[in-house]
C-alpha cells in the first residue's frame, strides 16, 4: 500500500479530514446515533473490507457525484462513471471488428458504431475506443464469468479508422444487477432498494491532444433507466437501438437472425496530451 502522504499534500489532507470528521460528528449529534448503531456501522464496514467490497460500496454510493463535480465544465460527450469492471490489457482490434465472444454467445447481435470527433467538429482518425459490457445474461467477463472460460469476453480496445469511424460487432447487454450476496447487497435490501443498473455499454475514448472520455451509453427503454442503483444515467447518454429484421440485410451481415444497430458519436474536448 502506498501511504496517504503520496496522494495528498498536508494542508489539503487536513482540510478534507477535518471537514469529514466534523460532518460525521454533526451527523451523530443531529441523529442521536446510539451505541448499537455505532457498532453496527463498524461491523458493516469491517465486513465490506473483508469481502473485498470497498470499491463496490464507494462506486455505488459516491462515484457518480465525483464524476459530476469533476466534469461539470467539460465540453463534448457527457462523462459517466468507470465502475469496477474495467480491465487493462484487452485485445487491440481495428475497426470494423467483432469483439471476443463465445461460440454460442447468448442474445442478439448489436453493431455499435459512430465517429470520434473533437469539440471543434474534426474527426479523430486512429482514436482508441476501449469497450466493455455485461453479456445478455448480465455477466461481466473475468468478474462474473471465470477468466479461462471466456477470455476478455465482450471487451476490446478498438482503433477508429482513418475517418475516425468505429464499428464494433457485439451482443446486446442486459440490465445488470450488482452483487447481492455481500454487505453492499445486504444494505440495499435493508433499505428496501433494488440493486439494478440499466443495460449499458462502457467506453473509454482516447486521442493524443484530447482529454480522455470515460463514459457509458444507456439503452433506451430499459426498465431501470430512471432508477439506476448507481445514479449514473445522464439523458444525453441514453440511445435507442434499431432492430433489423429484413432477410436480405441479415444475410448481407452473415447472420442467422434479426440484429440491432446503435449509432453514437463520441466528442472529446481538445486539451493537454496525457503522458502515455
Ligand atoms: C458500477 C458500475 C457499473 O458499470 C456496473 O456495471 C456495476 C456497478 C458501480 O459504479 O458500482
Ligand atoms: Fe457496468
Amino acid at each position: 500500500m502506498s501511504s496517504a502522504k503520496s496522494h495528498f499534500d498536508q494542508p489539503r489532507l487536513n482540510e478534507l479530514f477535518d471537514d469529514l470528521n466534523a460532518t460525521l460528528k454533526d451527523f451523530i449529534r443531529s441523529h442521536q446515533v446510539t451505541y448499537k448503531e455505532f457498532h453496527q456501522a463498524l461491523a458493516f464496514l469491517g465486513e465490506v473490507g473483508e469481502k473485498g467490497e470497498t470499491p463496490l460500496l464507494f462506486d455505488v454510493f459516491l462515484e457518480s457525484t465525483v464524476d459530476l463535480v469533476n466534469n461539470s465544465e467539460r465540453g463534448g460527450t457527457a462523462t459517466a462513471v468507470e465502475g469496477p469492471f474495467y480491465l487493462p490489457g484487452m485485445p487491440e482490434l481495428k475497426s470494423p471488428c467483432v469483439v471476443p465472444h463465445r461460440a454460442n454467445e447468448p442474445g442478439d447481435v448489436l453493431f455499435f458504431s459512430g465517429t470520434v470527433r473533437a469539440t471543434d467538429g474534426k474527426a479523430l482518425p486512429g482514436a482508441m475506443v476501449d469497450f466493455w459490457q455485461a453479456d445478455a445474461e448480465g455477466a461481466y467477463s473475468h468478474f462474473n464469468i471465470p477468466q479461462e472460460k471466456a477470455p476478455f469476453n465482450l471487451r476490446a480496445r478498438v482503433k477508429a479508422d482513418d475517418h475516425g469511424r468505429f464499428e464494433i460487432q457485439t451482443w446486446v447487454p442486459s440490465s445488470y444487477e450488482i452483487p447481492k450476496g455481500g454487505p453492499t447487497g445486504a444494505l440495499l435490501k435493508a433499505l428496501g432498494r433494488h440493486a439494478w443498473r440499466p443495460a449499458h455499454l462502457h467506453a473509454l475514448v482516447q486521442h493524443p491532444g484530447c482529454e480522455d472520455l470515460m463514459t457509458q451509453i444507456f439503452l433506451q427503454g430499459d426498465q431501470w433507466i430512471d432508477s439506476d442503483v448507481v445514479g449514473a444515467v445522464k439523458e444525453s447518454l441514453v440511445a435507442g437501438m434499431q432492430k433489423h429484421e429484413d432477410a436480405a440485410e441479415i444475410s448481407k451481415r452473415g447472420l442467422k437472425g434479426p440484429f440491432y444497430t446503435l449509432e453514437f458519436d463520441f466528442v472529446l474536448p481538445r486539451g493537454m496530451q496525457k503522458a502515455a
